[in-house]
């Protein structure tokens, strides 16, 4: 045994460091802006409802240097939300290291032959076209020249088939392979990872498991299903200098579930 227990302090390794995550205002967004920020990073967080923003800047800035925290309101989706956010974020932290393409939308349900097709589009254009879009504009205003690492939230329906968030899972595919292109394209000066969440218990995952969520937790090796710090945990050691050898991986976080075989 370390020793170390949950009071042990915080290493400030991403100190001077500035991160911007998508989706930051609740959920596994928020886990990982609270993460960064524990570790000394400034942090931008995006999202679309003003209020909830400031709700989580405010929780953000109770934990840590309220100066290292800017919320900045925007639909991913849309291309000037995410010049405004990448700009704004460099005036105020002179910098952006670390890009979290955490934002992710789920439609539709069920059968493909009924998916109402600007519902998919709606998910490919979120999912895949927005966090390329989020990358280029990062890339364009700071990494090309500086450097940098990005995380791209997929999930296991990414990996496997699901037969109920199927038009998804195909988005998360495609950003699973967006950040194996990335990588190669990017590097040697910029890292693309992905990490691939199960069921984690957010707003987002009260559909599947809102009831049953006994049930669904003993599908998990682990016994349980995930809560956000879980993904912001292995979210910050793929950032972090330690993980400097790594780039194009998508890294299961899933409490075991694919290693069952069945999603
Ligand atoms: N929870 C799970 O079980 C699970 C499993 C695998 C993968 N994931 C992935 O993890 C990521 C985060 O999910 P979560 O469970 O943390 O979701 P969540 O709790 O619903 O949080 C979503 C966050 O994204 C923001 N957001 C949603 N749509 C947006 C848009 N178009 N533009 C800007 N911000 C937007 C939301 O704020 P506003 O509503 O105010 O915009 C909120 O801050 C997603 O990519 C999801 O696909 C989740």
């Amino acid at each position: 045994m370390s020793g170390m227990t949950s009071t042990t302090p915080r290493t400030q390794d991403l100190a001077g460091r500035t991160a911007l995550v998508t989706g930051g205002s609740r959920g596994i967004g928020l886990a990982i802006a609270t993460e960064f920020l524990s570790r000394g990073a400034a942090v931008t967080i995006t999202g679309r409802k003003q209020d909830a923003l400031d709700v989580a800047a405010a929780d953000l800035g109770a934990h840590a240097d309220p100066s290292r925290v800017l919320a900045i309101a925007g639909n991913t989706g849309d291309e000037s939300a995410r010049a405004s956010a990448v700009t704004r974020t460099i005036e105020q932290f002179g910098s952006l290291d670390i890009l979290i393409n955490n934002t992710g939308v789920n439609p539709v349900f069920g059968p493909l032959m009924d998916a109402d097709l600007g519902g998919v589009k709606k998910i490919f254009d979120t999912n895949v076209v927005a966090a390329l879009g989020y990358v280029q504009q990062a890339y364009h205003g700071w990494m090309a020249e500086h450097g940098g690492s990005v995380i791209n939230i997929a999930s296991v329906a990414g990996l496997r088939s699901s037969g109920v968030i199927s038009a998804y899972g195909a988005s998360k595919a495609a950003l699973i392979r967006l950040t194996e292109e990335l990588a190669w394209q990017l590097g040697p000066k910029i890292r693309v990872n992905a990490v691939a969440p199960g069921i984690v218990k957010t707003a987002f995952a009260s559909m599947l498991v809102d009831g049953r969520e006994e049930q669904a937790s003993a599908a998990y090796p682990m016994g349980r299903l995930g809560t956000p710090e879980d993904i912001a945990k292995m979210v910050g050691f793929l950032v972090s200098d330690d993980a400097s050898w790594v780039t194009g991986e998508t890294i299961r976080v899933d409490g075991g579930l694919l290693a069952t075989g069945v999603i």
